[in-house]
């Protein structure tokens, strides 16, 4: 038996096609469209090749959209500049900052400055917090976390009482994931390992449902799985070049090839996880203009 392949691709356009009849149904309703602004520092190429297919999506949805395209050596005040004139403008909803940044900025000033309810990438500190306390109020959850639990719901993944194995404890995804999963609704039993966690191997043995979001190309080995397990595989690893393309060569942080052996159900890389986050920050720009219209 091999596992059932979850097509993260085609999850993705089956929330485009719903996302676009919002963004007409809004666009009916109000006479304007969501607005998003893209801030890129410096020239990354994975952080370069991320905004571009931001960019894409937001326009294929019909977004107002804005790009800021700054150097490398931009000054703190300058960005938190540029930050503040969109906190102020009235036709962006959702204010993208493409982390990481340059090593001399703050990265958590810089979070901070962002208006909180224009945080589409649900990073900011408030929107950290109304998700721990599971906030009745509207905020933004974190883009990749929405995508794995999108992509575990509509593949119909029993999660209720399941033992949910996190690898890794980025702020980003380990932490606010382990915190969706252990939600009422969702109703796991969620364990977070990480690297300096005993015996790591017999914690993703128990996990009914793996996710793995630790950056090291195939650290999870086949025989660690639980025969059955939905293994979910953040890892988005550049490992080199291919010549003829030209394109990175990406590998997840699992076996996919050995894994699908003995999981249930698996995400591939690329494919998997990646496709998600974009189409989940279409969705809490959506929602950030409902949102705005609604306070005022
Ligand atoms: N860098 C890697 N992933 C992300 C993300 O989801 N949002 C932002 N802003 N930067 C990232």
């Amino acid at each position: 038996m091999t596992a059932e392949i979850i097509d993260g691709l085609k999850i993705r356009k089956e929330i485009l096609e719903e996302l676009k009849k919002e963004v007409e149904q809004y666009k009916a309703k109000y006479n304007s469209v969501p607005g998003l602004s893209t801030i890129l520092v410096g020239n990354n190429p994975a952080s370069l090749s991320y905004v571009s297919l931001k960019i894409k999506t937001a326009r294929e949805l019909g977004f107002y959209e804005v790009q800021e395209n700054l150097p490398e050596d931009i000054k703190e005040d300058e960005l938190l500049s540029v930050i503040d004139k969109y906190n102020k403008d009235e036709k962006i909803h959702g204010i993208l900052v493409q982390l990481p940044l340059p090593k001399h900025i703050s990265e958590e000033r810089i979070v901070n400055a962002i208006d909180y309810k224009k945080d589409v990438d649900g990073i900011h500190p408030i929107n950290f917090g109304k998700l721990l306390a599971d906030s009745d109020d509207f905020f933004f959850s974190p883009c990749t976390p929405l995508g794995i639990k999108e992509l575990i719901l509509r593949s119909k993944v029993k999660t209720q009482g399941a033992e949910v194995v996190v690898v890794g404890r980025s702020n980003i995804v380990g932490k606010p994931i382990a915190v969706i999963m252990s939600q009422k609704g969702i109703d796991s039993t969620v364990t977070l390992v990480h690297s300096k966690t005993e015996n790591m191997a017999s914690h993703i043995k128990r996990a009914d449902i793996l996710i793995v979001a630790a950056g090291v190309p195939h650290l999870i080995k086949p025989e660690q799985i639980k025969k059955g397990a939905t293994v979910i595989d953040v890892g988005v690893n550049r490992v080199g070049i291919n010549k003829e393309t030209g394109k990175a060569i990406l590998k997840g942080d699992v076996d996919f090839e050995e894994a699908k052996k003995i999981a249930g159900k698996i995400t591939p890389v690329p494919g998997g996880v990646g496709p998600m986050t974009i189409i989940m920050l279409m969705r809490n720009t959506i929602n950030s203009a409902k949102n705005h219209i609604k306070a005022k």
